[in-house]
This record gives C-alpha cells, structure tokens and sequence, in this order.
C-alpha cells in the first residue's frame, strides 16, 4: 500500500492517537540513580560539572533516596568515597566502608521498596586511582578477582541486592558469583558491566568519586571504543560466568551496542548514561541552547528504543518528577 491510500499522518493527528501507537514507553521504573556518598563529609558538597548532584553524606543521601523512591524511581546505585585510601584498596571490603553503612542506613529507611545496587571497583579506594592490583605499572588482573569477591561478600553482608563490577578484569564476574555463593549469599545478583569502553565520557564522574587514575588510563583493561564484535564477546562470557542483568556503558553514542546486546542475548539490559553524557545536556540547557526537559525525555526513550530495559542515569529524579507532571 503507498500514497495515496496510505498516509501516516493520520495516526499523528492528535496526541490520543499518538499514544494509542506509540512502540517505546519511558517510565520511573526504568531509572537507576547513581549517588555519590563520601566517608566523614559534613555537609553535601555539590558537584561543578555535574550540576544539581552531589558528595552526599549518609544523612543527605538517606534523604535523596527516600525522594526517589516518592517518584517511583526503584533503584539506586551508590558509589563511596572512603576516608582514607591505600595501595590495596581496602576500605573497600571494610565492614564499617561507607557504602556498607549507607546500605544499612538506606535499608533502614526504605526498606525493600528501594533496590540497592552498589558499584563493585577499586578505583575509588586505592591510591593510585586504577580499578584493581598493582604489579608494576599494570593491574594484575587475576589478583584482582581475589579483591572484587570480598568486597562482594562484604556489600551482600551489609544488604546489598545487587553488585555492580565496573573494573573490566577479565573473569570477574565468576569470582564474585563463586565467592557470593561460597559466603551463603546466592540471592546476591550481578550487573554486570560488561561492554564498558575507555571513554572520556567518565571525566566529570572522576571527580565526583575521587577516582582518576594518578597515572596512565584505563585502556588496558576498558574496551576500545571501535569496537563492537568485542562487546558481544564480552556480553557473553559475563552470561556464561553467571551475571543476572549486563549493562553498556556510556549510551548514547554506544546505541549500537546496545541494540546488538539486546537482540543477540535478550538478557535485562541496562544502559549507563554517563557523567559526560549528562554534563552536555545540562551545559547546552544552561545556556538555553536546548528544551532541557524535552531533550532529556527525548534522550531517555531513545535509549529505551535501542534496547535498554533499564537506564542507569543522573537524570533519574527529574525525569521521574517529569513523567508524573504528565
Ligand atoms: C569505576 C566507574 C566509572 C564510572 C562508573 N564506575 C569511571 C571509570 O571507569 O573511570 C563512570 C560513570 C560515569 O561517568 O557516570 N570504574
Ligand atoms: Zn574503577
């Protein structure tokens, strides 16, 4: 059938007929908020290129969520900012780590209604900013299992329900399943990030977690960002270890990634729109540049079109907000 016959203005003719076939739907129940909470901080302290998050406390991030969760928003993802720093890494496995506290401190609070997923790397807690064990210069990949399985155990002990491995270390993903299940915690689910590429995308996260590498990158152990049979190598050998759910990250200029991700092994799949993603939004909307509200939804169901179930982004709270203003 073609024109005349067949004219596609007319199911666009009015707002009711638009949303009678409209294939993508955007909802509060598709956010991850990632948050940020620091070890000893005594008042939130805002973030420059990241404009309207913060460096919680356990007090204002207690709050955050509880306002999450009052827009529907089901999950969060912390990442911790510990006092202090070692070449081991190891307030990350500390038992009193912050974000062990703010699990039990969120718990408290929220209770089930809010799922607790926690970022699982080290670039945060060890001194020289790398996700993993130094041996040299580089990052001893099979020590480095050894590291990411305690802290799992010590994240599932505090309430965690789902752990977050970021460090790109190859086998990760079985370790931290084998040391959950050996500790008793089978009910612990993985996110896997498995197609996480070298991205200058992540600067303004960088500063908000404390994390940048103090020398060299991350290249020898993030993905190159030509490539995509590599992705789906890496998407399969995480099912294969055990992850619950896989993630792509950054989103948007990675949304071929995603689509192949989504159609090749139909796993949940969740996407990172990541700090740099958003720094532009928010640096275009300051300027009156762009509708920041329409291109945020715009961007988000864009995301949700090429095959993300789940958004993991620091537009979760306003767009929330956004979608039940209607
Ligand atoms: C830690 C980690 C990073 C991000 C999430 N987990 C940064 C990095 O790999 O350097 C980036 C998140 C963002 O940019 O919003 N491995
Ligand atoms: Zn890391």
């Amino acid at each position: 059938m073609s024109f005349p016959r067949s004219r596609l203005r007319r199911l666009r003719r009015t707002p009711t007929l638009r949303a009678m076939v409209r294939e993508t739907v955007l909802e509060a129940t598709d956010l991850i908020a990632p948050l940020f909470v620091k070890d000893g901080l005594s008042r939130p302290t805002p973030l420059e290129a990241l404009p309207g998050q913060q460096q919680h406390t356990l007090g204002s991030l207690t709050e955050e969520c509880g306002r999450l969760c009052e827009h529907g928003v089901p999950a969060v993802l912390l990442f911790g900012i510990p006092a202090r720093k070692d070449e081991a890494g190891s307030a990350a496995w500390d038992p009193e780590g912050i974000v062990q506290q703010a699990a039990r401190r969120v718990r408290a609070e929220a209770g089930d209604r809010l799922a607790l997923i926690a970022d699982l790397c080290m670039c945060e807690y060890t001194a020289h900013g790398h996700c993993g064990v130094l041996r040299g210069e580089t990052v001893d990949n099979d020590a480095t299992l050894a590291a990411y399985g305690r802290i799992a155990v010590s994240y599932a002990e505090a309430g965690i329900d789902v752990v977050a491995p970021s460090g790109m270390m190859d086998g990760q993903v079985g370790a931290i399943r084998r040391a959950l299940d050996d500790a008793g915690r089978p009910d612990v689910a993985i996110l896997a990030y498995a197609a996480k590429y070298a991205s200058a995308f992540f600067e303004p996260f960088r500063h908000a977690a404390e994390s940048a590498p103090r020398f060299g990158d991350r290249r020898a152990y993030q993905m190159d960002p030509a490539n995509v049979e590599e992705a789906l190598r890496e998407v399969r050998l995480d099912i294969e270890e055990g992850c619950d759910l896989v993630m792509v990250k950054p989103a948007l200029p990675y949304l071929d990634v995603l689509s192949r991700v989504k159609t090749t092994f139909g796993l949940p799949t969740a996407a990172y729109h990541t700090s740099g993603e958003y720094a532009m939004l928010k640096a275009a909307a300051a300027r009156g540049w762009l509708d920041e509200d329409r291109a945020m939804l715009e961007l988000l169901v864009a995301i949700r079109r090429a095959g993300a179930d789940l958004i993991v982004t620091y537009c979760a709270g306003a767009a929330a907000e956004r979608l039940r203003r209607g």
